[in-house]
């Protein structure tokens, strides 16, 4: 309910509208010019308060009902909708309330409110620290993204080549590490950017509600730690692996504060790619991971990515574990690529490119549709 700017006596209060009206909707966001409130009509009482979240501005009257509690929709926090606390532990985090009164049959709300806001400080996340990379040598991270069962391990054409350039990458000085994603319990991304651009948020909603879920390693590994990454996938019906998806679907948080602040998280690091198929696709599937690492704010070595696979009438799979496995030109391929990598990510590292600012970062050329929290 947008009402735009209505009559507003110097005491502040404004008429909403027929009493009987409002009180066919149990939650309303009413907007009054720069004024959000939450109107709530249960068990035959209204309650007005602040309609923007403590926690990121969620609409709170755009959400849901849990007895006396407004539920945000954003993440979920609550507020007792007439008094404006926190749920029963958090009564401190507290929006601020709104007197209603009837009159004549219609309902008046004050838009000054009757109690200020509060928000208490919370627990910053470890991964809401500024980005600073600490010092040493170049640091490779390999992410896998094969779907196979770790416990029934057998031989993944993409982990393989994966292990030979890290290895390679040791031998170049570069400090290593591997992130297996199916050794990872990682959520499902929610999709909280279709609620809002703001509703996804740095450190990703998931990460901070869910301490259970282990997606906090590959941020804390890609964003802080690794000057370089190589990520491995296999190609599934002409895509790469659905693990590869998930990962890259919770990376929203990453490129979504390049798109809502301004905020560069990846800065002067280099991206690479190993993609192995049994039949083919490869193109694409490389210029898909091109196309969301350099959102992500990676730069690139030359030549970025190796593949290979054995074409679209190949299905004598067998063939294909054998062929990774005796090819030395592709275990060549993977050494060549680790230090096309790693030489990149050290020029980036000594470079002084970090103190320039961007104009304004990721594939908007022109200023970004988002609509501004109040
Ligand atoms: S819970 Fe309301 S904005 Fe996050």
């Amino acid at each position: 309910m947008t009402t735009g700017a209505r009559a507003r006596d110097e005491s502040g209060w404004v008429d909403l509208g027929p009493v009987e009206e409002l009180k066919r909707t149990p939650l309303r966001q009413v907007v009054l010019g720069r004024t959000r409130i939450a109107l709530s009509w249960q068990d035959g009482r209204f309650g007005a308060v602040s309609g923007v979240c403590n926690h990121a501005g969620g609409p709170l009257g755009d959400g849901t009902l849990d007895g006396e509690y407004l539920v945000c929709p954003w993440h979920h926090y609550k507020y007792h909708r007439s008094t404006g606390e926190g749920e029963p532990g958090f009564e401190a985090d507290r929006v601020p309330r709104h007197e209603l009164r009837e009159e004549g049959g219609r309902l008046l709300v004050n838009l000054t409110p009757a109690t200020t806001r509060n928000k208490p400080p919370h627990e910053r996340h470890p991964l809401e620290r500024p980005v600073a990379r600490e010092p040493g040598p170049v640091r490779l991270l390999g992410i896998s993204t094969t779907a196979m069962d770790p416990a029934f391990p057998r031989y993944s054409t993409s982990d393989a080549l994966l292990e030979i350039a890290l290895a390679h990458g040791a031998t170049l000085g570069a400090e290593t590490k591997l992130l297996k994603a199916n050794a990872l319990r990682v959520r499902h991304c929610e999709g909280y950017y279709s609620k809002s651009a703001h509703a996804c948020t740095w450190p990703c909603s998931i990460t901070q509600m869910d301490p259970e879920d282990q997606m906090a390693e590959v941020y804390e590994a890609l964003v802080f730690w690794a000057d370089a990454v190589i990520l491995s996938s296999p190609i599934r019906w002409g895509s790469a692996s659905s693990l590869y998806f998930k990962l890259i679907e919770r990376m929203n948080c990453i490129q979504n504060q390049v798109t809502i602040r301004d905020r560069v998280l990846i800065r002067n690091k280099a991206a690479a790619f190993i993609i192995t198929g049994g039949q083919d696709n490869v193109q694409s599937v490389a210029g898909q991971m091109l196309m969301f690492f350099s959102e992500l704010g990676f730069d690139f070595p030359q030549f970025p990515f190796i593949a290979h696979s054995r074409g679209w009438s190949a299905e004598d799979m067998e063939q294909n574990v054998a062929f990774v496995q005796q090819n030395a030109e592709l275990h060549e391929g993977a050494r060549a690529l680790a230090t096309r990598t790693v030489e990149k990510a050290a020029a980036l590292v000594g470079a002084a490119a970090g103190a320039v600012r961007l104009p304004r970062g990721g594939r908007k050329a022109h200023r970004m549709g988002i609509v501004d929290l109040p």
